[in-house]
């Protein structure tokens, strides 16, 4: 029994500690990749960094394969040995009898032997183990706790919360500036339906856009914008976009720098409520019916 248990002891500790200088290694190996100066390489380095993840999580997959196998072979050979108490108390035992579902290993013991110094007015304390699972988190908050105090405190090597928002507050900044002349850019503007809104947008209409798409937005060189056929989409933010960057390739001014935003929200909101206005000599529909 006591052999069984120094094997035990002796093998999973050296596969533990194997595993893990093994993920250190490996860890190393990229890092000396990333370092490696960069020459015009085959493969792209993503890919390879994403192989060696795929990689490393097949092999642990395996390893978890194998362990479970031997597991199902092996223990029930060991048959009733494994219940002697030096056994169930060592590592190995601890594990085994967790993985088989014993919850005892986590929350210890009731002893339910009384401590008797401390009595008080007939009430008795009994002599019961801290939970192991609490004992454990215990140990682990204090190596994490040190961890964290280097990493953050000593070696300032990673960002406390201030400097944290400090560099989103820039980066936002930086994508905001892009953002103002990104054709891509998705805005979410309502459609404008007061009617001093939609008068202002007429008069823009009139004075800008009626050469072009006629005096009822029936369409002459550019499309007819009354009817549900739309060539850029239309919703009241791709109608914006399409005044705003224009169609220059198609004779579509852009109008942005000439209109302010408001004004180019009027006159698209304007031209939504053109829709079904079912004006004379409307020109034929082009594009897709929205
Ligand atoms: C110089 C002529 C011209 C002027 C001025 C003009 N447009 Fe256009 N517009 C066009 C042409 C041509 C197209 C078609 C573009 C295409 O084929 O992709 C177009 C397309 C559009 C579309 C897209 C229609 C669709 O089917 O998706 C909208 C919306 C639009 N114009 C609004 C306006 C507004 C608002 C104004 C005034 C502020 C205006 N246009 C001024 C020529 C013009």
């Amino acid at each position: 029994m006591i052999f069984l248990t120094n094997v035990c002891r002796k093998g999973i500790l050296p596969l533990v500690a194997g595993l893990f200088l093994a993920s250190i290694t490996a860890a190393q190996a990229q890092d000396a990749v990333a370092a490696a100066p960069q020459e015009p390489s085959f493969m792209e380095l993503p890919f390879v960094l994403h192989l060696t993840i795929a990689l490393s999580g097949i092999i642990i997959m395996l390893i978890i394969a194998v362990l479970i196998m031997l597991f199902r072979v092996f223990v029930p050979m060991l048959g009733d040995s494994i219940y002697e108490e030096g056994f169930r108390n060592s590592f190995a035992g601890r594990v085994l009898f967790l993985i088989r579902g014993d919850a005892t290993v986590m929350t210890g013991k009731a002893k339910d032997h009384i401590h008797s110094d401390h009595d008080f007015d007939g009430i008795q304390e009994y002599d019961n183990d801290l939970p192991p699972w609490w004992k454990m988190m215990f140990y682990v908050s204090i190596v994490f706790a040190v961890g964290y105090m280097l990493h953050f405190h000593v070696f300032n090597t990673g960002l406390l919360q201030a400097q944290e928002y400090e560099m989103e507050m820039e980066q936002a900044a930086i994508l905001a500036a892009k953002n103002a002349d990104d054709p891509n850019a998705v805005t979410n503007y309502e459609v404008l339906t007061d009617a001093a809104a939609l008068e202002s947008g007429k008069s823009l209409f009139m004075m800008n856009c009626a050469a072009c798409h006629g005096q009822e937005g029936q369409g002459t060189v550019g499309p007819n914008l009354t009817d549900e056929y739309w060539l850029h989409g239309g919703d009241v933010n791709n109608i914006f976009k399409t005044v705003k960057f224009g169609v220059p390739a198609k004779g579509m001014v852009p109008w942005q720098g000439k209109l302010t935003k408001d004004q180019m929200l009027e006159v698209s909101s304007y031209i939504l409520s053109l829709q079904g206005s079912n004006p004379a000599n409307a020109k034929e529909p082009q594009g897709e019916k929205m």
